[in-house]
């Protein structure tokens, strides 16, 4: 199969039970699969016929020779028996080598397919599910559990195939060679299903636990890295070393327990099968003394038979191992059967040129099971303005201007946007509307260039890069760096601080061209006299477009059309900059708080500047 990913829905594949889902599973590769199956068949009837030769050697053969070797028209024959045997030798190491090559195909393409499903899947969930899940588990089922469903479909899949092909085949022979032979070698198969069916669910459950458990330490693995500067800064390593090794001394005991249950089943089954094949060598014995058979049947029945018990013996140790690739099968089975977020779900997604008039009416709005953020949210903005969000943290300030984009449906009241309802539009067009810069903003381990025409789905120049740069107060630090806009960002090249970072990320949603503009404290790691450059930039940009503007600074908001008053997820206020100065109680209170704040300061550094002068001067 070539790089382009197939389409197949593997949400579709989902069933009632765990084996015909894999068998769904198997779509489009089981031609392959069969392929290897019926090549492992061939490879078997070969390996048959070689014992069935061997009995045509030692019936017919050697004793027509005993006494008379030489001169006698029968030596003419052996060569082509000694022909025979390297012909399906050969035969048979074909075979397999065609099977192994098959299986590979099968299993590495469906376990590939079901990675890109994965992938593409996983980035399509809603925020509600995404912020349930933990990155660390949804890591751990996209790769080691879709791993332990590949070894089932190269090992167990395949297997079952073999063993069955090699019983059927081999137990047909030995029937043919003696019926009643052939019966007494496979009484304890109901014994070794029955062990099997145990081992089976108790294999299962301790798979599963320690499957969790891997979760868990992939978990703690990835958040200890992310938040590393934390744990140094806190000096928390000693602490954190603590909590992983309990964490990984859980995931031994349950190691342990999982291949103590194996160890104990592998000397039992082969302890049931070698008890059977001693008792058909016995028997055979037996029968061949009273002459019941040849020896050249006994010869075959001996190659034979441990062909028949060896697929007996692999069948329970495929269905214990079987088990772990089922578990996996469910855990991933969890994340497909997720809904997707509905991207193109909405009446409205045609071309339409949006003006960005925005109206809230009485909208509430509570996290999944959680309590209310937003209550009776009530405001409006005509096209082109400029709203400000000022609050305390944790007011619902981001909360707000998350269900725009639709990242969260509100749960009541209603978002009109150019006088229609919020949920008639697609999600897909609506994001493409709307820019966000995140109050923590992530780059990719890209570079510059990449990162910054991230969202633009066309091809861009150089003048329009620098010119969203140019805007958002970044253009100059980055022609500073050796390779400019080629410079790498993260591990391999430079680490950009905050306040840089938050400028790249105004660039990139600059360059996107929004009609609706969400800075979400866009500005907080940026230098004053840096934020009012941008500022000024964006107010030029921004004109005839609809912009949000979160922060902390009375500065950043005061010369917005709109200035929204947040506290517990209510508007207390709202007005602009003077009719809240001329009837507002808390903003008056902010804008007295922070003015005073920065005069004090001006006075220190004025004070302290002239000491400074002063005591250069005495010198
Ligand atoms: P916000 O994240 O909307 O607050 O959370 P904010 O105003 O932007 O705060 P700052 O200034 O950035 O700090 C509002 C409430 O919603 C809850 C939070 O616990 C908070 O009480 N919340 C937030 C959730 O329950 N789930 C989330 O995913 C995010
Ligand atoms: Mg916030």
């Amino acid at each position: 199969m070539n790089a382009v990913q197939d389409n197949f829905d593997i949400k579709a594949t989902l069933a009632g039970s765990r084996l015909v889902g894999l068998w769904r599973l198997m779509h489009g590769f089981r031609l392959p699969y069969f392929g290897a199956v019926t090549s492992l068949g061939a490879a078997a009837v070969s390996k048959t016929g070689t014992y069935l030769l061997l009995r045509v050697l030692a019936d017919r053969l050697l004793p027509a020779l005993q006494g008379n070797p030489s001169a006698n028209p029968v030596m003419a024959l052996l060569p082509w028996i000694a022909a025979g045997f390297v012909f399906l030798a050969v035969f048979e190491g074909g075979f397999t080598y065609i099977s192994g090559r098959l299986a590979a195909y099968t299993a590495e393409g469906i376990a590939r397919r079901l990675r890109n499903y994965l992938f593409d899947h996983i980035q399509r969930l809603p925020f509600s599910y995404l912020d349930k899940m933990q990155t660390g588990e949804l890591i751990q089922r996209s790769t080691s559990d879709v791993d332990a469903m590949r070894r089932f479909f190269a090992d167990q899949a395949i297997g079952v195939g073999r063993i069955l092909l090699l019983f059927i085949v081999n137990f047909t022979a030995i029937l043919n060679l003696d019926t009643t032979l052939g019966l007494a070698s496979v009484i304890v198969i109901p014994v070794i299903v029955l062990v099997s069916i145990f081992f089976f669910r108790r294999v299962t459950k301790a798979y599963e636990s320690y499957q969790e458990q891997d979760a868990v330490l992939s978990t703690t693995l990835q958040e200890n890295l992310a938040g590393v500067r934390v744990v140094k800064a806190f000096a928390r390593q000693d602490f954190e070393r603590n909590k992983f090794e309990k964490d990984n001394h859980r995931k031994f005991v349950l190691g342990r327990r999982l291949l103590l249950m194996h160890s104990t089943f592998w000397p039992l089954s082969d302890i049931i099968c070698g008890a059977q094949m001693l008792g058909g060598f016995v028997l055979a014995a037996i029968f061949a003394i009273d002459g019941r058979i040849t020896v050249g049947t006994y010869l075959a029945y001996h190659g034979l038979v441990v062909w028949l018990i060896w697929p007996m013996r692999n069948l329970g140790r495929l269905i214990v191992q079987a088990s772990t690739g089922l578990v996996s099968y469910g855990r991933v089975m969890e994340i497909v059967r997720q809904d997707r977020e509905p991207l193109e779900e909405g009446k409205l997604q045609a071309s339409l040129h949006l003006r960005g008039e925005i109206a809230f009416e009485n909208v509430g709005f509570h996290y999944d099971q959680g309590a209310e953020v937003l209550e009776d949210i009530t405001f409006t903005c005509q096209p082109g303005q400029s709203v400000a969000l000022l609050g305390s943290t944790g007011s619902g300030k981001t909360s707000l201007v998350n269900l725009l984009p639709r990242f969260y449906e509100y749960s009541t009241g209603k978002i009109l946007l150019d006088g229609v309802e919020l949920n008639q539009y697609s999600r897909k067009f609506l994001r493409s509307q709307i820019g966000i810069v995140e109050q923590e903003p992530f780059l990719f381990s890209r570079s510059l260039r990449e990162n910054i025409t991230y969202g633009v789905g066309r091809a861009v120049s150089q003048q329009e890069i620098e010119q969203a740069a140019k805007v958002a107060a970044i253009h100059d630090i980055i022609l500073s760096f050796p390779d400019g806009y080629d410079t790498l960002i993260g591990e391999k090249g430079v680490t950009l601080s905050g306040g840089q970072k938050q400028r790249v990320a105004i660039a990139r949603t600059l360059l996107k061209d929004p009609r609706i503009l969400i800075l979400d404290d866009a500005t907080s790691s940026v230098d004053t006299e840096t934020e009012a450059a941008i500022r000024q930039a964006l107010k030029q940009l921004m004109v005839g477009r609809t912009s949000f503007i979160i922060a902390h600074r009375i500065q950043s908001v005061m010369h917005a059309d709109l200035i929204l008053v947040l506290d517990q997820g209510r508007i207390v206020e709202q007005g602009t900059h003077d009719e809240l100065l001329a009837r507002g109680k808390i903003y008056p209170q902010i804008h007295d708080l922070q003015t005073r704040i920065e005069s004090e300061l001006e006075q220190e550094i004025a004070s302290a500047e002239r000491r400074i002068s002063s005591t250069e001067q005495a010198k």
